[in-house]
């Protein structure tokens, strides 16, 4: 009998023994520079409203936003993606006041464009804060959702919001084609350095809960589901072939949403394509932490930062989190 029988072969915990080498092997890093931060936008100059189901986010008025903008520059955090709060008065069945250029979103585009032209500014593409049945596309008389007709409205949006001068945008719908529309219009009007980052890989998750409160979308849909467009949480090929198409159709960049429960597809996808990819770790997944942390079940800032580096190492080259300023913050103060 060899003595080598008496002490394991291999040892991996000398490089765990003290955080100098825990530092030197460490595989993969959380940087500011990878935070997109959603906020939701109020029709109004002051004032915030709670979002009883986010705690700690806020639907932000005109100054509010701008503070939140100034924030995001000083921690370096590259884009902010816009969320409208859209009057219910304004909702009707088609939507229209997504194409109005003079509408919360492209006023908001530009006023902060023109403050902060550093700051990178992303709009989603999708009807649902503005029709009055909270659906991302239009009806027929069955209540089916359209899709050359929806794709029609979205590629008018993306224009408008183009127009007014966004960064990016993320058509949101998971409507069929829908990336190849808008980036055919933008090519025609000239609008080449519009980036595209397509919601690629977009589930039918109740994990959007606490984000459709917070749009107030929520009401609208009632017990009306998103799963003749949104995917099959059960489905992970699909996830692939929906990738395809939309790098074929001229996304810039790909999206999987929701975050955590999906990380297998943000890996699968980043292994194939070779693409910028992103994910959101959507409202239900922050207000899944916010909450057992409230009760002191778990460590608020400890789940924060591991969750978000859990991101980077399945793949994930940005993430869109409502955590992006805590965690800048917490990555300044290191
Ligand atoms: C709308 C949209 C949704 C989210 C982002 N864009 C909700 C939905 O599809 O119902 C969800 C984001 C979140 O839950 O944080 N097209």
């Amino acid at each position: 009998m060899s003595f080598l029988q008496h002490f394991p072969h291999h040892r991996p915990r000398r490089l765990r023994k003290d955080e100098f080498t825990r530092r030197l092997v460490r595989e993969h890093a959380l940087t500011s520079a990878d935070l997109i931060y959603p906020v939701f936008v109020l029709d109004q100059a002051e004032g915030t409203q709670d979002i009883p189901s986010m705690p700690g986010v806020k639907r932000l008025g005109r100054s509010a936003l701008f503070e939140a903008a100034e924030q995001c520059v000083a921690l370096g955090i590259p884009v902010m993606a816009l969320f409208p709060v859209i009057d219910p008065s304004l909702k009707t069945p088609d939507g229209q006041e997504a194409l109005n250029p003079e509408g919360l979103v492209p006023r908001t585009v530009r006023e902060l464009k023109s403050r902060f032209p550093g700051l990178g500014v992303m709009t989603d593409v999708a009807l649902d804060p503005f029709t009055s049945h909270g659906q991302d596309g239009l009806l027929d008389d069955t209540g089916y959702i359209l899709n050359d007709e929806t794709v029609a409205v979205l590629t008018r949006q993306a224009l408008v919001q183009a127009e007014a001068g966004v960064d990016i945008v993320a058509p949101s719908d998971m409507m069929d084609g829908r990336i190849g529309a808008i980036r055919q219009a933008l090519e025609s009007q000239g609008l080449i350095h519009t980036r595209i980052m397509a919601y690629s890989a977009k589930y039918a998750s109740a994990f959007y809960g606490p984000f459709r409160d917070a749009v107030g979308s929520k009401g609208n849909l009632g017990k009306a589901d998103k799963k003749v467009y949104q995917m099959d949480p059960a489905n992970s090929d699909e996830a692939l072939r929906e990738v395809g198409l939309d790098i074929a159709e001229g996304a810039d960049m790909v999206m999987v949403k929701p975050g955590m429960p999906y990380l297998d597809i943000v890996r699968r996808v980043k292994d194939e394509f070779h693409v910028p990819t992103f994910a959101y770790q959507v409202s239900g997944e922050y207000a899944m932490l916010k909450a057992a942390a409230a009760n002191g079940w778990l460590d608020h800032d400890a789940v924060m930062m591991e969750s978000l580096l859990a991101f980077k190492r399945a793949g994930a080259d940005g993430v869109l989190t409502y955590f992006a300023l805590e965690a800048a913050r917490q990555l300044q103060a290191r």
